[in-house]
């Protein structure tokens, strides 16, 4: 499924949020973070970057450190729905690795060159690993968009992203 709002932020929309900060410099985490928020594909486009540096006039470099060393924002497209699967050593024993296989062949992702994080080539689902949810006992733990879920499956798993996949579809195909 292919999006056509995945672009740079329209320059009026950048200029909105930028207005609503006049501090010169201080407020540059807060308009990326904005912005970012805004994005339908949650996250900071190289020329939405390069417009907030020009109106801020800022140097270009400035407002890409910023979006680099934060590791919140996030330079590439992120699917619309989240999963993260922990890696800690608790889930990691019972089974985080096959929750990962499975993501990947359920998404038809290709395993990238050792990047364990990947996002869908149609933007519907971006996986994560985080290094502990701090509820080890109920591991293997992953998030769905935000919600947690302990002692997951692969079939369970699996389920999950099928429905999510089939809610967008429906969406979609509800709008056309
Ligand atoms: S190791 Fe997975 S929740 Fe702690």
């Amino acid at each position: 499924m292919n999006h056509d709002n995945d672009g740079p932020l329209a320059p009026e929309k950048v200029d909105e949020v930028i207005a609503g900060y006049p501090n010169k410099t201080g407020d540059v985490l807060s308009i990326l973070e904005s912005l970012q928020e805004m994005h339908p594909l949650k996250y900071l486009p190289m020329e939405t970057l390069a417009l907030v540096a020009q109106r801020k006039g800022l140097a270009p470099s400035r407002i890409f450190s910023v979006a680099t060393f934060y590791s919140f924002f996030n330079l590439r497209p992120q699917g619309r729905h989240t999963i993260m699967v922990c890696r800690g050593t608790a889930c990691h024993t019972r089974g985080s690795s096959l929750l990962m296989a499975g993501l990947r062949s359920e998404s038809g992702a290709e395993y990238d060159s050792g990047e364990e994080s990947f996002t869908t080539p149609d933007n519907e689902l971006t996986v994560r690993t985080v290094a502990c949810f701090g509820q080890c006992a109920l591991a293997p733990v992953v998030s769905v968009d935000d919600d947690i879920h302990g002692r997951m499956t692969d079939m369970k798993l699996r389920r999950r992203v099928r429905e999510l996949i089939r809610k967008e579809q429906n969406d979609e195909n509800s709008k056309s």
